[in-house]
């Protein structure tokens, strides 16, 4: 039988769920986790596009229109209620405040997006017509592209300043 895909991401909420602004400890690890599972998303994201238009799998994108909202907001909001402000207490000058208001709109348009998402991908899996395969592929890409150069960031800049000050 083959493993589930996302077994890992839900053990990961679970995870999320725990460490949440009330308990408000940092944990990079957790974050590297998180940063992880979004790669990770992207990874199948662009299988399904490599698959447009002729070879698309129903099964997985049921599956991942299951977990893409929950994963990308509450990635998001550990992110944001535990990790930036971390971020924030180390940084010395204000100047520096702006790649964050920079990440959080990011986030917010990529909760956008994968809501929208969602939406394609649930029809595709209940065997709606593709329409435009090419445009589906274009919103996948736009996606997990834009992802990817946000996590790069944050493993780049984020993480490896707060593991500085937190050691
Ligand atoms: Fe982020």
């Amino acid at each position: 039988m083959p493993s589930n895909p996302f077994s890992s991401i839900f053990e990961y909420a679970a995870v999320v769920g725990a460490l949440t602004p009330h308990t408000g400890y940092v944990s990079t690890a957790a974050m590297e986790r998180v940063l992880e599972e979004k790669i990770r998303l992207c990874d199948m994201l662009e299988e399904i596009a490599d698959s447009l238009p002729d070879n698309i799998d129903k099964a997985r994108c049921l599956q991942i229109s299951s977990v893409l909202v929950p994963v990308v907001r509450s990635t998001h909001r550990y992110e944001e209620d535990v990790i930036f402000p971390a971020y924030t207490s180390v940084l010395a000058d204000d100047a520096m405040q702006s790649p964050l208001q920079r990440l959080r709109s990011e986030h917010f348009e990529d909760e956008c997006y994968a809501d929208e998402l969602t939406e394609a991908l649930l029809a595709v899996a209940r065997g709606q017509d593709i329409g435009n395969a090419e445009a589906l592929g274009y919103m996948l890409r736009a996606f997990f592209e834009s992802v990817r150069r946000h996590v790069a960031f944050e493993r780049e800049h984020v993480l490896p300043t707060i593991k500085a000050a937190y050691r």
